[in-house]
């Protein structure tokens, strides 16, 4: 098969590779139908995922058909078309117990893409199938399915949820990016009185509109005083960090109110400042987080039922074999103006 190989930081391309093989009895063998290419891809391919070995598939995202399971598998079927999460779970340690799933101590969590082979390939193994994967009812398309394997749950859970966005709240997202973009979507499902996006991107912030942000500010026009002037100096009682860089931090933990929350998203590869000369007397709850995709199968439900918005996070479409283009395109979003892109097999 072809996939999309990690090579060292800055070096990957769609190679020749074997096609992978059920090599435990909880595995399934997915043929990938629809993939996207997250934030995170762009991370390793920078560098800041070290664990990531060369030759590695990357991507942890997809939409496909069971091709073949082994003997343990009990919830899919070959034929059986699925959304593959970007967290597996074991379902039996310390943490799935808990529906803690990105901490699975069994061999799950975070796998894809990143300690095995991903999903940015023609097939992908997923192990732990009956948690990992989740079969798709014929009303989702796999364009809308697709952001449900990692953004939708990861914006809502380590977002949205762990900052307790609440009905008439003052939020701050930091990064209008896809993950950004579905923390704004999520959170107005809780009401919050104003919704305030920044990032330097334009073409972000009109995305942000779009999804129904209130208000947009580019990062470099001081979002701390826009903050301040619409919440009459309180500053806001949840601020989302959806970028991954030390100063989009260090902004949440300016414009946080007293008592609110700051929820990071982001995945960081340097050390931020925790400015506690300031922070120590403020009261603020700081949360960070791996997703479990304990939500997906909720937001499953409210997807099918329309009210995710999903299809206008999806801005490019490409072949599977054109992943190189489409990287170029995704990296190059403030220029291309790209959201998510969905990579599809030719039918
Ligand atoms: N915690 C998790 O489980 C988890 C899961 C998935 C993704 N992530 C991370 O979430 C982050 C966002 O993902 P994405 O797919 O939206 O990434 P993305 O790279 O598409 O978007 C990031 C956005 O941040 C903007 N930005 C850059 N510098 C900024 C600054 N100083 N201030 C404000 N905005 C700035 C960019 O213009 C871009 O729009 C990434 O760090 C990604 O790795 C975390
Ligand atoms: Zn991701
Ligand atoms: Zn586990």
């Amino acid at each position: 098969m072809r996939a999309f190989i990690f090579h060292a930081p800055g070096h990957a391309s769609w190679d020749e590779v074997p096609d992978p093989q059920v090599k435990d009895g909880a595995d399934a063998i997915i043929r990938v139908d629809t993939v996207t290419i997250c934030g995170t891809d762009l991370h390793i391919l920078k560098g800041d995922v070290p664990e990531v070995a060369p030759g590695t598939v990357l991507g942890h995202e997809a939409v496909g058909e069971v091709m073949e399971v082994g003997g343990d598998v009990r919830t899919v079927r070959p034929g059986d078309r699925v959304l593959a999460s970007c967290i597996c779970a074991c379902g039996h340690c310390h943490y799935c117990r808990r529906t803690r799933y990105g901490q699975c101590l069994g061999g799950g969590g975070w796998v894809l893409g990143h300690t095995i082979d991903g999903t940015q390939a023609e097939y992908v193994r997923v192990p732990f199938a009956d948690l990992s994967v989740h079969p798709l009812t014929d009303s989702l398309d796999n364009k809308d399915a697709v952001l449900l394997a990692d953004i939708f749950p990861t914006a809502y859970e380590v977002g949205v949820r762990n900052g307790a966005v609440g009905p008439g709240d003052t939020v701050v997202i930091v990064g209008a990016g896809p993950i950004g973009l579905a923390a704004i979507a999520t959170a107005k499902l809780f009401s919050p009185s104003r919704i305030i996006a920044v990032d330097p991107a334009q073409s972000r912030l009109d995305a942000a509109r779009a999804m129904g942000a209130d208000s947009v500010v580019s990062s470099e026009e001081e979002p701390g005083q826009l903050v301040a002037d619409l919440t009459d100096g309180h500053g806001a009682e949840v601020a989302i960090e959806a970028v991954g860089l030390p100063e989009s931090f260090e902004l949440c933990t300016r414009v946080v109110r007293p008592g609110g929350h700051i929820a990071n998203v982001g995945v960081h590869g340097k050390p931020a400042t925790l400015h506690l000369e300031d922070l120590w007397i403020k009261d603020v709850t700081i949360t960070t987080g791996l997703v479990d995709t304990s939500s997906t199968p909720m937001l499953l439900r409210m997807a099918a039922a329309r009210r995710l918005p999903t299809t206008s996070l999806i801005s490019h479409s490409f072949g599977l074999d054109e992943m190189e283009e489409a990287y170029g395109v995704f990296a190059g979003a403030a220029v291309s103006g790209a959201l998510k892109i969905a990579l599809e097999r030719a039918a």
